[in-house]
């Protein structure tokens, strides 16, 4: 399923590439699969992921996900994503853009939308702020979002090799029902492009559609 195709023109120019969708549907693997297509025509390509992609990301990273102390509030959860967008926008995905560099992010802000706004309730419209100010205008040119039942999602999870789980993947089921809702919400409302996966699909189908998508077929 395509969500308004038509509004993604795949520019000649660096391309900002964002992927997202709930815990194990398959953004990494796919990610991964456009970052070699991409390779193989020479095209310079950064690959980069939130949290993390900076050092103060990573570590805001481990905070975030792997921290074992007493349950953080939304709030501060969702400035703590923040900090590390603003880190990582400024370090990294900017400057890459700038020197004519493909950018492939494994998550970006609509997962701030869908897990601190419709995940933990947060008001949609301080979401947005939180976003806008993190991120200064640097949207992405498309976002690929992999659509998956959150059962399925988590059988993948936990067949996963050495998977520890993080603090949302440890999150029940209806929290992450929401999540996925949340992004199908952002993919109607969103001003940026979405091409909409069914993850379902092998990852070779979903390889060849999303570099359809992007012109690299
Ligand atoms: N299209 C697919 N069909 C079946 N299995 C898949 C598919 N894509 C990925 N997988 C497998 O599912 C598991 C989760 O995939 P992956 O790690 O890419 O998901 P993710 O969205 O990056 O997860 P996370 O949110 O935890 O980072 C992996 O073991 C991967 O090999
Ligand atoms: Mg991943």
């Amino acid at each position: 399923m395509r969500i308004d195709p038509s509004s993604f023109r795949p520019p000649s120019r660096a391309t900002f590439v964002a992927f997202e969708g709930i815990n194990g549907c398959g953004k990494t693997t796919l990610m991964k699969a456009l970052s070699a297509c991409l390779r193989q025509r020479s095209v310079p390509v950064v690959e980069t992921r939130e949290p993390g992609g900076t050092p103060l990301g990573e570590e805001l990273r481990r905070l975030l996900l792997e921290w074992p102390g007493e349950k953080k509030s939304a709030r501060s959860e969702l400035l703590l994503f923040a900090a590390g967008r603003a880190e990582h926008v400024d370090k990294v995905i900017r400057p890459a853009l700038a020197r004519g560099e493909w950018v492939l992010c494994d998550r970006f802000m609509h997962s701030s939308v869908a897990f601190q706004g419709y995940g933990r309730g947060i008001d949609l419209d301080l979401v947005s702020q939180a976003n806008d100010f993190a991120v200064q205008g640097t949207l992405p040119d498309l976002v690929v979002l992999i659509d998956i039942d959150p059962l399925e999602a988590q059988r993948r999870i936990a067949r996963r090799q050495g998977s520890d789980k993080d603090s949302f993947e440890a999150e029940d089921l209806a929290f992450h029902r929401r999540i996925r809702d949340g992004f199908l919400e952002c993919a109607r409302s969103s001003p940026v492009p979405f091409l909409v996966l069914n993850g379902s699909r092998s990852p070779d189908e979903l390889r060849a559609e999303a570099a359809e998508a992007l012109s690299l077929a």
